[in-house]
């Protein structure tokens, strides 16, 4: 399919962003199936992945955070914050432990600078690593978008070294062109 098509499928689908066909071709891959799973969507506006999760899994629960603010997604209780204080939202922070499933789409700012950008790239990633360890339960998944580069190995065996299971997904509906992958934990 053209990249255009991806955005055309969404608007005639309703749905807010072509992110959804990324989340949906790993959750198909990896055969995801928790009808009434609790998620914190990381970086979640627009609100797309939130959208589609609550339209797929009626039953769940939904948290999400971003600096930028979002129309409204019913289901989802969102917080306009930065992922590093994510730990100062009462609400979120008293879930610790209950969450079926963390999935991070952060993109960080590009300045345009290759190893400036690498490095805030990893910094997010084992930001979100972090918040995906202490807010998962025993059984939890973490997705998370991060960018090939030269700190990816790293960031693999950080994700290896807590997860019984990784694998690396490149979306049908993520542009060939950008360096964007996303890594699936399984515990
Ligand atoms: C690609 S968009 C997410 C798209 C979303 N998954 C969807 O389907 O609509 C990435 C988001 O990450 C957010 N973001 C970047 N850095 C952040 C941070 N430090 N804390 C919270 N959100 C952040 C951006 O504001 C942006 O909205």
């Amino acid at each position: 399919m053209l990249q255009d098509t991806w955005a055309l499928k969404a608007q005639r689908e309703g749905y807010r962003s072509r992110a959804v066909y990324k989340l949906e071709e790993i959750l198909v891959k990896v055969k995801y199936n928790n009808q009434s799973c609790k998620v914190l969507d990381i970086g979640c506006a627009p609100g797309g992945w939130s959208d589609y999760l609550i339209k797929k899994y009626p039953k769940s629960s939904l948290y999400g955070i971003d600096l930028l603010d979002i129309k409204p997604v019913k289901g989802l209780k969102f917080f306009r914050e930065d992922i590093c204080n994510i730990d100062n939202i009462s609400e979120i922070n008293n879930k610790k432990g209950n969450f079926d499933l963390v999935i991070s789409d952060l993109a960080p700012n590009l300045s345009g600078i290759r190893d400036v950008d690498e490095s805030n790239v990893h910094e997010l990633n084992l930001e979100t690593l972090r918040v995906a360890k202490s807010y998962l339960n025993d059984s939890g998944t973490f997705i998370v978008k991060t960018f090939q580069n030269t700190l990816l190995k790293n960031f693999r065996t950080e994700m290896e070294n807590y997860f019984s299971l990784v694998q690396t997904f490149k979306p049908a509906a993520s542009k060939s062109k950008s360096g964007e992958i996303y890594l699936y934990g399984d515990k």
